[in-house]
């Protein structure tokens, strides 16, 4: 059965056809969003099967107006951490009076992770990706790391798995407690017992590789993580330079990762090995969380200067309970435009075709004929409001996979 979704005041589709990118490459997002006016989408079988005017649409067989409303592609969030138990609320209060940030807390989450049922850390996941949903996220990423120990990291993966194809084993995290005399007993279970009991239910491995916190992991530590996962099967991604210039970025391009995120602090090398990455074929995307910076109080990573340097760039949540607690892609694209000075259109992009390409997917983050058909319908005429007002819950209903995946309102 095909859909007629018509009387968009504004689509945009990242497609070239239309004028947009929805493939990263040297030079950026460059050339827009693909934007086009009065326009209709015909979905048919789950799949995009016609974008154009209104004026010219095919026949469907069944037509839904959307009064003059905005669509975009679902925001594709490459980056969260929603199966976990416990409250770090008193830890943010800390912050917003002068404490730093130094994953110190990570502890926390871990003891109630590891002491919840398997049906509240559930229910929590759940509850998390609806929310999501809601705020217009259609693909979300989510990583395990508050486990710590075999089962724990294996069932935050069964249940992640549930919610979404884009699971990541995070079991170098940070080093737990009882291993904190023995790190290299940490390291040998991470990419021994822990990654063959994790690997079935991951498509990712990633690492904390942050040598400036004492709890999470070094350049040679980190390198074994993520050469054990690749052996394993698993494709690499990580958290690198969060809160220092250290060797994450290098680490990452070094091993062929999908996106290195975080990106707060970097060198003008980190910059180079970025862009370099994409010189013969797909490379490693800079994927930047300001929703971590307006939580932990940090400044924000220089998205002009990775842009201008011609680095695909991702924006994404990190939701998660400790470092910041925001499920929403609206929120990130807002402080993309305020704090970063990334324009709407770059600021969109990212938040979509640059999600996309930080988990080498194809099939989202665009309107592309054959896409996926997920869309965000915006109670708004363009997508220009998203960052013009900020907080204000803009998503009228999404669609997911060519059928409504909440009520329109
Ligand atoms: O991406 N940096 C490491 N991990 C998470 C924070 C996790 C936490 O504080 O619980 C992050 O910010
Ligand atoms: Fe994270």
């Amino acid at each position: 059965m095909s859909v007629l979704l018509t009387n968009i005041g504004e689509l945009v589709t990242n497609d070239p056809v239309h004028g947009g990118t929805s493939e990263p490459r040297a030079g950026g997002p460059g050339d827009g969003l693909g934007i086009v006016a009065g326009a209709a989408v015909v979905v048919e079988a789950g799949r995009i099967a016609w974008t154009g005017p209104a004026s010219s649409a095919p026949a469907a067989d069944e037509v839904v107006d959307l009064g003059g409303r905005c669509v975009l592609p679902g925001f594709v969030d490459s980056h969260s951490h929603t199966v976990f138990a416990g409250d770090r609320s008193a830890e943010f209060a800390a912050r917003m009076t002068g404490e730093p940030y130094t994953g110190g807390g990570i502890a926390n989450t871990v003891a109630a992770t590891r002491a919840a049922s398997e049906q509240a850390l559930r229910a929590r996941g759940q509850a998390l990706v609806r929310e999501m949903l809601a705020q217009g996220t259609t693909t979300v990423e989510i990583k395990s790391g508050y486990g710590q120990d075999i089962a724990t990291e294996a069932r935050m993966l069964r249940i992640a798995r549930e919610l979404t194809p884009e699971t990541t084993y995070l079991g170098a995290h940070t080093v737990p407690a009882e291993y904190a005399g023995d790190r290299a007993a940490y390291l040998h279970l991470v990419t021994g017992p822990m990654l063959a009991a994790c690997a079935p239910h991951a498509r990712w491995v990633d690492v904390f590789c942050e040598p400036a916190a004492p709890t999470a992991f070094d350049e040679d530590e980190s390198r074994a993580v993520l050469t054990a996962g690749l052996r394993a099967g698993l494709l690499a991604r990580v958290h690198g330079n969060q809160l220092s210039a250290g060797p994450g970025v290098r680490l990452a391009v070094e091993v062929g990762a999908a996106s290195v995120d975080h990106c707060t602090h970097l060198t003008d090398a980190d910059v180079d090995a970025l862009a370099g990455s994409w010189a013969d074929g797909a490379g490693t995307v800079a994927t930047l969380l300001p929703a971590i910076e307006f939580s932990t109080r940090s400044p924000y990573p220089d998205a002009r200067r990775l842009l201008a340097a011609g680095v695909p760039v991702a924006l994404a949540t990190d939701c998660n309970p400790g470092s910041g607690y925001s499920s929403s892609m609206p929120f990130v694209v807002a402080l993309a435009v305020r704090e970063m000075r990334m324009s709407p259109a770059e600021a969109l992009w990212s938040a979509t075709a640059g999600g996309a390409a930080a988990l080498r997917r194809d099939d989202v983050g665009h309107l592309r004929v054959g896409a996926r058909a997920d869309l965000t319908v915006l109670d708004a005429p363009s997508h220009l409001y998203l960052a013009y007002r900020p907080g204000v819950p803009l998503v009228s209903q999404v669609w997911k996979d060519g059928a409504r995946a909440t009520p329109p309102r």
